[in-house]
């Protein structure tokens, strides 16, 4: 019997959404790095869409087979298979991008992580490359919402490490990655979708 792909069913809901947002971004012919591309459901749905992107998938050494299951059951020429990384690796085993993309990871991921992610992006951005970023975020220490108050308790209860990221926080990351902040845009489900651009080195 085959292997049932991985699913989720919040991908489902917002990968229309998100793709409105990267087409309005990226160019034509981008290379593009996922990083922790879980089941590959917005990777496909995005490489379908927009055949010129190479979508370069990514997720923890743990996480790479299964997300492998869904690339190889596409058989897109713009999707290879997923690469094996951890953004606490000290070096990220992939070509530089003219943009990264990530969802639903820095609330995953601890604060530690979350640094290293920062770092790593910039270093592996082509300059003027552009990072977009989709999760939910906490602005001036307050959740946006009551249900994402809920969302970081239930986290936090599942994985201390993780949590809901401060806005503030992930600015002076991306900030001192030499990272210029574009727009913060707002979602459907009180998530946001926030674009900067690689300037410094
Ligand atoms: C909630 S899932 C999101 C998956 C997918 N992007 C989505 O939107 O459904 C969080 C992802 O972050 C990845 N992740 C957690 N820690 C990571 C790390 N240190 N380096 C890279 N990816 C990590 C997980 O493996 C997982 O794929």
């Amino acid at each position: 019997m085959n292997n049932p792909l991985p699913f989720s069913q919040a991908c489902e809901n917002n990968k229309q959404v998100i793709l409105d947002l990267l087409a309005t971004h990226l160019a034509v012919s981008d290379s593009v790095l996922e990083i922790g591309a879980g089941t590959g459901q917005h990777a496909v749905y995005f490489a379908e869409h927009f055949p010129n992107w190479l979508w370069q998938c990514s997720d923890t050494p743990s996480d790479v087979d299964s997300l492998n299951l869904r690339i190889a059951a596409a058989q897109l020429h713009n999707l290879p298979s997923a690469i094996a990384l951890d953004v606490n690796q000290a070096h990220w085993n992939c070509a530089k991008s003219n943009a990264i993309y990530s969802a639903n990871s820095l609330h995953i991921m601890s604060a530690d992580s979350v640094e290293n992610f920062f770092a790593g992006v910039g270093r592996q951005l082509q300059e003027n490359g552009l990072l977009l970023v989709y999760g939910p975020f906490k602005y001036g220490g307050d959740f946006t919402t009551e249900s994402n108050a809920r969302f970081d308790l239930w986290l936090k209860q599942r994985d201390p490490v993780s949590g809901v990221r401060d806005f503030e926080w992930v600015m002076k990351l991306a900030e001192g990655a030499g990272l210029e902040f574009i727009e913060d845009n707002a979602m459907p489900a009180n998530n946001q979708f926030l674009v900067w651009k690689k300037t410094g080195n």
